[in-house]
């Protein structure tokens, strides 16, 4: 007798081969369209390690990276002559689109009055009232990226806890920060096997524990020992993970009970709304960190903590004398350059219009996934944080890392990647997210989902 279990495995076997079988057309497909590229990729190796600036550009489900002549708006063009769509926008950097108007106008101002000279330029004054009104928090720091803000706002927890130890959430990605590059592996927490060159004489200073389970993480801020949670509100690396009604509000209630600091890493879940998502759903944080977006795609990310933190802070760095090397910081942070961005995005880019405009988008696009995925009789479901969404492949939402690996379909889900590249349509490489900006019109989401339901079709779901 088979169980509804065995068809539901039978079912995504079957879609798992129809994947991969298909896929080697795409890829060849892929190849075809770009020649230039290609030969790029073949020629002797020297220069780049690999051929590439930064290594994970060989982490995109392709054989080889396709060369990008421009990249505007929503359009990004190849040096090939092919032409996407893209909801991809950089893994969120270009989260408001590529080269905003604004931002562009930014850097030419910039180019008159100098880029960096580690002292506040005229813009200083006005960025931090700005990040004071948008995000709550009172006082604010630039550094140049999301890891770097993260790494330097659990030094601030430490320092004004006196203590050590960090939690995370398993499955969580927050950056270069060793701190949270950690998995939960039979109730343990480890380094992350792929981490290289991690000092595994040092075990993690960090706790990982299950997001959603309110027990295991009371359990550990009991032992009184946790600086600060660092945590995504919604997890966005792990496929998309929502946090179950009442689990913020708690994790705020805890962490205050405990003595422990709550981090919030907006980098992605900024994709929520005007303010993101803490200031949406009215979230307390102490410490608050966005990157990525927050210059419209030019290298900068802020953090910002309470008052009760920046006084425990002042406090922390007189007792050990009150100047010298703090390990917070950087050279190029701060810069007259991402101060100039970071105002015209805050004053022109992210603005509550075009948060409505990207709302608007994406819950239209996610309609036509749902309606496509019931056409095409797959119970997967889509998760979205305003104007970002995931299809993920299982009929319930996932609620943490465990389950979302368990529903993972690898194949499948790099033959939905190349399949829309090749139509036209680029989808973030990791697990296929998939971002609106500004500048995506109801038109692309339209056409997007129509590609989706004509790929779905070859797959014979
Ligand atoms: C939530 C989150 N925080 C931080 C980072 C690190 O950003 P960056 O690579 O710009 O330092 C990422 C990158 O994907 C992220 O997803």
């Amino acid at each position: 007798m088979t169980t509804r279990l065995d068809d539901a495995s039978a079912a995504r076997a079957a879609l798992d081969a129809r994947a991969h079988a298909l896929t080697e057309a795409e890829t060849a497909r892929y190849v075809r369209a770009r020649p230039q590229a290609h030969a790029a990729a073949e020629a002797p190796a020297g220069g780049f390690l690999n051929h590439v600036p930064l290594h994970w550009m060989l982490d995109w489900p392709v054989p080889f990276p396709m060369i990008v002549a421009t990249a505007k708006g929503a359009r990004l063009t190849d040096i090939d002559g092919n032409s996407l769509i893209d909801f991809c926008l950089g893994d969120t950097g270009a989260m408001f689109g590529h080269a905003p108007p604004a931002i562009v106008a930014a850097l030419a101002r910039s180019a008159e009055a100098g880029f960096c000279h580690m002292l506040p330029s005229g813009d200083a004054a006005a960025v931090g009232a700005l990040l004071v009104e948008r995000f709550g928090l009172p006082y604010w720091q630039v550094a140049t990226t999301a890891s770097d803000a993260n790494r330097f706002a659990l030094r601030v927890a430490r320092a004004v806890t006196g203590r050590d130890t960090v939690v995370v959430f398993d499955g969580c990605y927050h950056g270069a920060v060793d701190d949270a590059l950690v998995d939960l592996l039979d109730g343990r927490t480890v380094v992350r096997a792929s981490l290289l060159g991690a000092d595994r004489a040092v075990p993690p200073r960090s706790i990982a524990v299950p997001f959603n389970d309110l027990a295991a993480l009371e359990a550990v801020l009991a032992t009184g020992e946790i600086a600060c949670v660092m945590a995504e509100p919604a997890m966005t690396n792990c496929g998309m993970i929502l946090p179950a009604e009442g689990f913020l509000a708690a994790l705020r209630t805890l962490t205050r009970r405990y003595g422990t600091l709550l981090l919030l890493d907006e980098t992605h879940t900024i994709s929520t709304g005007l303010g993101g998502y803490a200031r949406v759903f009215g979230l307390e944080p102490d410490i608050l960190v966005i990157g990525k977006p927050i210059a419209g795609g030019v290298p900068a990310s802020i953090w910002g903590i309470s008052a009760d933190v920046a006084a425990r802070l002042a406090a922390a760095r007189q007792a050990i004398g009150g100047s010298g090397h703090s390990g917070i910081g950087t050279t190029l942070s701060g810069s007259a350059l991402q101060l100039a961005c970071i105002r015209a995005c805050l004053e022109e880019v992210m603005t509550a219009e075009n948060y409505r405009h990207m709302e608007s988008v994406a819950a239209a696009i996610e309609a036509g996934l749902r309606a496509a995925l019931t056409r095409h009789g797959l119970s997967w479901h889509v998760v979205r944080v305003g104007a970002r969404m995931e299809l993920v492949a299982s009929p319930q939402p996932v609620c943490n890392a465990v389950e979302s690996r368990a529903t993972a379909m690898p194949r499948v889900e790099h033959y939905l990647h190349l399949a829309l590249l090749n139509r036209g349509f680029l989808l973030t490489p990791f697990h296929n997210m998939i971002l609106v900006s500004p500048a995506t019109s109801a038109a692309d989401g339209e056409a997007l989902v129509a590609a989706l339901d004509e790929v779905l079709g070859t797959l014979g779901a």
